[in-house]
């Protein structure tokens, strides 16, 4: 990523066709960093996803005293901290444009007796931070803010005798129950959290091969998760599975361009993440997902895709926490079907790396589409197959999705969709361009400006 913005572009494209490999899941890899960084021994990470958001938790678990190098061979390795635990770090921990990084990060300080001020880009500098800074105070975390309210720039000042709290947290969110999990490991007496609908489970997955005990009791859509602590994290190797959330935009590419055929592999299948897979072949896509198998305790599998003719559908908002991050890119497949997508019950995305809510609708908008913004959700009537105008420069927000929705949107628009800021796609999906590239998309990245 550079500091400058740089432009890219798309416009109407001949079918994509190929194989590619979905890179490093983006959650696992942060989790991969911090608990690796938290553990005893030794940690190894191949397939971790080199972007620029694992970066910047790679370097704040430096700050916190872990040592990260990668070998020549693409293997991380993360020697923990374990008994010593976390060293108070020198300058300001600044994670970037990465919510999941900067909220995790903050639990798992949280329970040793370090004092961290957190900073972050100005996407991050305006995200909620209330929601993990309220239930760490309430475990005895000190906690300030610059400007009093619940952005960065936040200074945690930690504890190794946090108090355990019985949580439930008010929104669906997996970086809420991690954040809480990770100081409770720390805390004496058990953590327990309550979700009424299930998130990514991934920490709860990698805590256990990590070797912590936490059970798990799962309640109509929910769970209630007990962990005892203090407990110690053992180092291991952990094996990264492609990104679904990534792999959305090569799949709904080669949905929504005739003639296209792609085999994307590596796909992690985890239920929790795979909401949009259900959705789309509702909607009449051709989905095929073969050679499952199993890797570092997730499911993988290849997903075969081909063009195919959508419809619209009335999305089910209880499925919202198993394809959260993947709604910008399902408007624009909305966009290229037939009748009207219902997706609702998804305000939370009011608070992601942008409002996105808001930069779907303009982005839908600008290229032509039919789309009605709601307080908590979109209704996007589509073109019935057919290429849409296009011909408009789309406002990212420092938001990679919309960057990498608006350019997959462009593939089927009669005249060129650019982006104002391409940079941040590098943040989850470095390789973005190259693989369209490959798969023979209409993309033209024009590097910085
Ligand atoms: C993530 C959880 C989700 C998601 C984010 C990654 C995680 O956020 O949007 O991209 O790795 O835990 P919320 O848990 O806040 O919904």
């Amino acid at each position: 990523m550079t500091d400058k913005n740089s432009k890219a572009s798309s416009v109407l494209s001949g079918p994509i066709k190929g194989q590619a490999s979905a890179p490093g899941d983006k959650s696992i890899s942060h989790r991969a960093m911090i608990f690796g960084a938290m553990a005893h021994g030794t940690t190894t990470v191949s397939g971790l996803l080199e972007g620029a958001d694992i970066m910047s938790t790679a370097n704040a678990m430096r700050a916190f005293g872990a040592d990260i190098t990668r070998g020549d061979d693409g293997i991380w390795t993360v020697t923990g901290c374990g008994a010593d635990g976390f060293t108070s770090p020198k300058g300001d921990v600044d994670c970037g444009n990465a919510g999941t990084g900067v909220r995790l990060i903050m639990g798992a300080a949280s329970g040793y007796p370090v004092s961290a001020r957190y900073v972050g880009d100005a996407s991050l500098s305006s995200r909620p931070m209330g929601r993990v800074t309220i239930p760490l105070l309430e475990m005895g975390a000190g906690i300030t803010s610059d400007a009093g309210d619940d952005k960065l720039p936040i200074t945690v000042q930690g504890r190794s005798d946090l108090t355990p709290i019985s949580y439930a947290p008010p929104v669906a969110s997996a970086q809420v129950k991690s954040c809480l999990l990770l100081a409770g490991l720390n805390a004496k007496g058990t953590t327990e959290i309550t979700e009424s609908h299930l998130t990514r489970d991934h920490t709860e997955n990698m805590l256990k091969a990590f070797g912590a005990t936490l059970t798990q009791d799962k309640r109509d859509d929910g769970q209630i998760i007990r962990l005892s602590g203090p407990q110690s994290l053992s180092g291991c190797h952990v094996v990264v599975p492609g990104d679904p959330s990534s792999a959305a935009f090569l799949i709904i590419g080669a949905l929504i361009i005739p003639g296209s055929d792609v085999i994307i592999k590596n796909v992690m299948m985890n239920p929790t993440r795979t909401g949009l897979f259900d959705t789309l072949i509702e909607m009449g896509g051709f989905l095929r997902t073969d050679n499952f198998r199993t890797s570092g305790g997730e499911v993988l599998a290849d997903i075969h895709v081909k063009y195919s003719k959508l419809t619209g559908i009335v999305v089910p908002p209880q499925r919202a926490p198993s394809m959260i991050d993947e709604y910008p890119v399902l408007a624009v497949a909305a966009s290229f079907a037939k009748g009207t997508t219902v997706m609702d019950g998804i305000g939370e995305l009011r608070v992601k790396e942008s409002d996105r809510i808001a930069a779907s609708a303009a982005l839908l908008k600008a290229i032509g589409a039919d789309v009605t913004e709601m307080d908590s959700g979109l209704n996007v009537t589509g073109s019935d197959g057919a290429p849409l105008p296009g011909g408009a420069t789309i406002t990212t927000h420092h938001d990679h999705r919309i960057a990498m929705s608006a350019l997959i949107a462009g593939l089927r628009c009669e005249a060129s969709v650019a982006v104002d800021d391409a940079s941040m796609i590098a943040t989850s999906f470095p390789s973005f361009f190259a693989l369209m590239a490959e798969l023979g998309a209409n993309i033209t990245d024009a590097g910085a400006a």
